[in-house]
Protein backbone atom coordinates (compact mmCIF):
# COMPACT_ATOMS: atom_id res chain seq x y z
CA UNK A 1 0.00 0.00 0.00
CA UNK A 2 1.02 3.43 -0.95
CA UNK A 3 0.92 5.91 2.12
CA UNK A 4 -0.61 8.76 0.20
CA UNK A 5 -3.79 11.07 0.55
CA UNK A 6 -6.35 9.79 -1.98
CA UNK A 7 -8.43 12.96 -3.01
CA UNK A 8 -11.90 11.62 -1.97
CA UNK A 9 -14.59 14.26 -1.79
CA UNK A 10 -14.55 15.12 1.80
CA UNK A 11 -11.12 16.09 1.12
CA UNK A 12 -11.87 18.33 -1.89
CA UNK A 13 -14.69 19.66 0.17
CA UNK A 14 -12.05 20.40 3.01
CA UNK A 15 -9.78 22.61 0.76
CA UNK A 16 -12.57 24.39 -1.26
CA UNK A 17 -14.14 25.53 2.34
CA UNK A 18 -10.44 26.53 3.33
CA UNK A 19 -10.03 28.75 0.25
CA UNK A 20 -13.43 30.17 1.15
CA UNK A 21 -12.43 31.00 4.45
CA UNK A 22 -8.79 32.63 2.98
CA UNK A 23 -10.69 34.75 0.45
CA UNK A 24 -14.00 35.55 2.49
CA UNK A 25 -15.03 39.78 2.06
CA UNK A 26 -14.74 42.15 4.86
CA UNK A 27 -17.23 41.36 7.73
CA UNK A 28 -17.70 37.53 7.04
CA UNK A 29 -16.35 35.86 9.93
CA UNK A 30 -13.65 32.96 9.41
CA UNK A 31 -13.54 30.10 11.37
CA UNK A 32 -14.71 26.54 9.44
CA UNK A 33 -15.98 23.91 11.44
CA UNK A 34 -15.20 19.89 9.94
CA UNK A 35 -17.40 17.74 11.72
CA UNK A 36 -18.47 13.77 11.27
CA UNK A 37 -18.31 10.59 12.41
CA UNK A 38 -15.02 8.42 13.60
CA UNK A 39 -12.51 6.95 10.73
CA UNK A 40 -14.23 9.53 7.89
CA UNK A 41 -10.80 11.13 7.47
CA UNK A 42 -11.01 13.99 9.27
CA UNK A 43 -7.50 14.08 10.19
CA UNK A 44 -6.49 13.02 7.61
CA UNK A 45 -7.54 15.67 5.12
CA UNK A 46 -6.94 18.55 8.05
CA UNK A 47 -3.22 17.21 8.48
CA UNK A 48 -2.80 17.39 4.79
CA UNK A 49 -4.10 20.91 4.57
CA UNK A 50 -2.10 22.69 7.50
CA UNK A 51 0.99 21.14 5.64
CA UNK A 52 0.34 22.93 2.67
CA UNK A 53 -0.78 26.30 4.39
CA UNK A 54 1.88 26.24 6.82
CA UNK A 55 -0.72 25.69 9.27
CA UNK A 56 -0.81 25.40 13.32
CA UNK A 57 -2.04 21.99 14.25
CA UNK A 58 -3.29 20.80 17.59
CA UNK A 59 -4.99 18.35 18.70
CA UNK A 60 -7.58 19.27 22.04
CA UNK A 61 -7.12 16.07 24.80
CA UNK A 62 -10.13 14.77 27.10
CA UNK A 63 -8.56 16.82 30.72
CA UNK A 64 -7.23 19.88 28.53
CA UNK A 65 -8.06 23.22 30.39
CA UNK A 66 -7.49 26.81 29.17
CA UNK A 67 -3.88 26.91 29.94
CA UNK A 68 -2.77 23.08 28.76
CA UNK A 69 -4.48 24.11 25.39
CA UNK A 70 -2.97 27.31 24.93
CA UNK A 71 0.78 26.07 26.00
CA UNK A 72 0.48 23.54 23.33
CA UNK A 73 -0.24 25.82 20.94
CA UNK A 74 2.78 28.14 22.18
CA UNK A 75 5.25 24.95 22.11
CA UNK A 76 3.64 24.29 18.24
CA UNK A 77 4.41 27.78 17.62
CA UNK A 78 7.95 26.82 18.31
CA UNK A 79 8.17 29.02 21.55
CA UNK A 80 9.55 28.22 24.89
CA UNK A 81 6.71 27.64 27.83
CA UNK A 82 5.07 30.65 28.94
CA UNK A 83 3.08 29.93 31.95
CA UNK A 84 0.32 32.28 31.93
CA UNK A 85 -2.59 31.89 29.94
CA UNK A 86 -2.40 35.93 28.70
CA UNK A 87 1.16 35.51 27.75
CA UNK A 88 0.46 32.50 25.86
CA UNK A 89 -2.79 34.03 23.82
CA UNK A 90 -0.39 37.35 23.18
CA UNK A 91 1.99 35.00 21.68
CA UNK A 92 -0.40 32.90 19.41
CA UNK A 93 -2.07 36.11 18.58
CA UNK A 94 1.75 37.74 17.52
CA UNK A 95 2.33 34.78 15.59
CA UNK A 96 -0.96 34.03 13.75
CA UNK A 97 -1.01 37.54 12.31
CA UNK A 98 2.29 38.44 12.11
CA UNK A 99 3.41 34.84 9.44
CA UNK A 100 -0.75 34.78 8.30
CA UNK A 101 -1.15 31.03 10.11
CA UNK A 102 -3.95 29.64 10.40
CA UNK A 103 -4.96 27.58 13.47
CA UNK A 104 -6.47 23.98 13.38
CA UNK A 105 -8.03 22.67 16.50
CA UNK A 106 -8.86 18.81 16.37
CA UNK A 107 -10.79 16.40 18.28
CA UNK A 108 -12.74 20.06 19.17
CA UNK A 109 -15.51 18.43 21.23
CA UNK A 110 -13.21 18.74 24.38
CA UNK A 111 -13.93 22.10 23.90
CA UNK A 112 -17.62 22.42 24.37
CA UNK A 113 -18.02 21.43 27.92
CA UNK A 114 -15.71 24.71 28.96
CA UNK A 115 -16.93 27.86 28.19
CA UNK A 116 -13.37 29.28 29.20
CA UNK A 117 -11.40 27.76 26.35
CA UNK A 118 -13.96 28.45 23.86
CA UNK A 119 -13.73 32.12 24.70
CA UNK A 120 -10.59 32.16 24.36
CA UNK A 121 -10.26 30.56 20.79
CA UNK A 122 -12.75 33.07 20.25
CA UNK A 123 -10.68 35.83 21.67
CA UNK A 124 -7.31 34.30 19.43
CA UNK A 125 -9.86 34.44 16.65
CA UNK A 126 -10.90 38.40 16.80
CA UNK A 127 -7.16 39.09 17.93
CA UNK A 128 -6.02 37.79 14.77
CA UNK A 129 -8.98 37.45 12.37
CA UNK A 130 -7.00 34.87 10.73
CA UNK A 131 -8.68 31.37 9.87
CA UNK A 132 -9.77 29.14 12.69
CA UNK A 133 -10.67 25.72 11.93
CA UNK A 134 -12.45 23.33 14.41
CA UNK A 135 -12.34 19.34 13.64
CA UNK A 136 -14.76 17.03 15.77
CA UNK A 137 -17.44 14.44 15.54
CA UNK A 138 -21.37 14.25 15.08
CA UNK A 139 -22.40 16.10 18.16
CA UNK A 140 -20.29 19.08 18.00
CA UNK A 141 -22.66 21.22 15.12
CA UNK A 142 -25.45 20.62 17.52
CA UNK A 143 -23.18 21.72 20.75
CA UNK A 144 -21.64 24.24 18.96
CA UNK A 145 -24.94 26.04 18.11
CA UNK A 146 -25.86 26.87 21.41
CA UNK A 147 -22.71 29.09 22.05
CA UNK A 148 -24.44 32.04 20.21
CA UNK A 149 -20.74 34.01 20.44
CA UNK A 150 -18.81 31.30 19.02
CA UNK A 151 -21.63 30.31 16.63
CA UNK A 152 -21.95 33.48 15.02
CA UNK A 153 -18.17 33.58 14.16
CA UNK A 154 -18.63 30.10 11.87
CA UNK A 155 -18.57 30.91 8.15
CA UNK A 156 -18.21 27.64 6.93
CA UNK A 157 -19.28 24.10 7.73
CA UNK A 158 -18.01 20.94 6.05
CA UNK A 159 -19.84 17.53 7.03
CA UNK A 160 -18.02 14.41 6.76
CA UNK A 161 -20.40 11.85 4.95
CA UNK A 162 -19.37 8.35 4.32
CA UNK A 163 -17.20 7.28 1.21
CA UNK A 164 -19.60 6.41 -1.80
CA UNK A 165 -18.54 4.04 -4.30
CA UNK A 166 -16.59 6.39 -6.83
CA UNK A 167 -14.40 7.51 -3.19
CA UNK A 168 -13.66 3.86 -2.97
CA UNK A 169 -12.59 3.75 -6.04
CA UNK A 170 -10.11 6.43 -5.89
CA UNK A 171 -8.83 5.20 -2.65
CA UNK A 172 -8.24 2.07 -4.40
CA UNK A 173 -6.41 4.02 -6.98
CA UNK A 174 -4.29 5.69 -4.86
CA UNK A 175 -3.02 2.95 -2.12
CA UNK A 176 -2.91 0.15 -4.16
CA UNK A 177 0.30 -1.23 -5.41
CA UNK A 178 0.80 -0.50 -9.11
CA UNK A 179 -0.59 -2.57 -11.17
CA UNK A 180 -3.16 -4.42 -8.69
CA UNK A 181 -6.58 -3.64 -9.53
CA UNK A 182 -9.73 -4.69 -7.79
CA UNK A 183 -13.29 -4.85 -9.67
CA UNK A 184 -15.99 -2.51 -9.00
CA UNK A 185 -18.52 -4.79 -6.99
CA UNK A 186 -15.73 -6.12 -4.99
CA UNK A 187 -14.62 -2.26 -3.61
CA UNK A 188 -18.93 -2.00 -3.24
CA UNK A 189 -18.93 -4.92 -0.93
CA UNK A 190 -15.80 -3.23 1.03
CA UNK A 191 -17.57 -0.11 0.74
CA UNK A 192 -20.70 -1.40 2.65
CA UNK A 193 -19.40 -3.69 5.10
CA UNK A 194 -16.73 -0.90 6.28
CA UNK A 195 -20.63 1.59 6.43
CA UNK A 196 -18.48 3.79 4.24
CA UNK A 197 -15.53 4.57 6.82
CA UNK A 198 -12.32 5.37 5.62
CA UNK A 199 -10.24 3.37 8.24
CA UNK A 200 -12.02 0.24 7.27
CA UNK A 201 -11.93 1.18 4.03
CA UNK A 202 -8.03 1.39 4.02
CA UNK A 203 -7.96 -1.55 6.35
CA UNK A 204 -9.47 -3.72 3.66
CA UNK A 205 -7.76 -2.46 1.05
CA UNK A 206 -4.43 -3.61 2.38
CA UNK A 207 -6.20 -7.20 2.87
CA UNK A 208 -7.31 -7.43 -0.89
CA UNK A 209 -3.40 -6.40 -1.61
CA UNK A 210 -2.20 -9.18 0.01
CA UNK A 211 -4.33 -11.61 -1.92
CA UNK A 212 -3.35 -9.84 -5.14
CA UNK A 213 0.21 -10.61 -4.09
CA UNK A 214 -0.26 -13.95 -2.42
CA UNK A 215 -1.72 -15.06 -5.65
CA UNK A 216 -0.25 -13.05 -8.31
CA UNK A 217 -3.43 -11.87 -9.43
CA UNK A 218 -4.02 -8.45 -11.64
CA UNK A 219 -7.34 -7.81 -10.87
CA UNK A 220 -9.20 -9.16 -7.56
CA UNK A 221 -12.55 -9.49 -8.59
CA UNK A 222 -15.33 -10.60 -5.81
CA UNK A 223 -15.22 -14.36 -6.70
CA UNK A 224 -11.69 -14.23 -5.99
CA UNK A 225 -12.39 -12.52 -2.38
CA UNK A 226 -15.09 -15.20 -1.62
CA UNK A 227 -17.54 -14.45 1.48
CA UNK A 228 -14.05 -13.70 3.97
CA UNK A 229 -14.69 -10.42 6.34
CA UNK A 230 -12.63 -7.36 5.18
CA UNK A 231 -12.17 -6.79 8.61
CA UNK A 232 -12.58 -8.17 12.34
CA UNK A 233 -13.95 -11.44 12.92
CA UNK A 234 -16.69 -13.25 10.48
CA UNK A 235 -20.03 -11.51 11.84
N1 LIG B 1 -8.03 10.73 2.08
C1 LIG B 1 -7.46 9.62 2.57
N2 LIG B 1 -6.54 8.94 1.83
C2 LIG B 1 -5.97 7.82 2.30
N3 LIG B 1 -6.25 7.27 3.50
C3 LIG B 1 -7.15 7.89 4.28
C4 LIG B 1 -7.81 9.08 3.86
N4 LIG B 1 -8.65 9.47 4.85
C5 LIG B 1 -8.53 8.56 5.82
N5 LIG B 1 -7.64 7.61 5.50
C6 LIG B 1 -7.27 6.45 6.33
O1 LIG B 1 -8.26 6.26 7.33
C7 LIG B 1 -7.68 6.38 8.64
C8 LIG B 1 -8.61 7.12 9.56
O2 LIG B 1 -8.78 8.46 9.13
P1 LIG B 1 -8.76 9.70 10.13
O3 LIG B 1 -8.33 10.87 9.33
O4 LIG B 1 -8.03 9.38 11.37
O5 LIG B 1 -10.34 9.82 10.48
P2 LIG B 1 -11.07 10.72 11.56
O6 LIG B 1 -10.13 11.80 11.97
O7 LIG B 1 -12.29 11.24 10.85
O8 LIG B 1 -11.45 9.78 12.68
C9 LIG B 1 -6.36 7.09 8.42
O9 LIG B 1 -5.42 6.72 9.38
C10 LIG B 1 -5.95 6.63 7.03
O10 LIG B 1 -5.33 5.37 7.08
MG1 LIG C 1 -9.44 12.34 13.85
Amino acid sequence: MKSVVAPVKNVAATQIAFETLLQRSMGVPGIGLIHGPTGTGKTTATTYLYNQVNGVYVSARAHDTTISLTSRIVEELGAPPMYRISKCVDYIIEQMSMFERPLFIDEADYLMNDTRMLETVRDIYDGTEIPIILIGMDQIARRISTRKQFYNRISEWVEFRPADLEDVVTMADYLLDDGIKVDEELLDNLRMSSSGELRRITIGLSKIESLALANDLEIVTLDDWGDQPFHGLRG
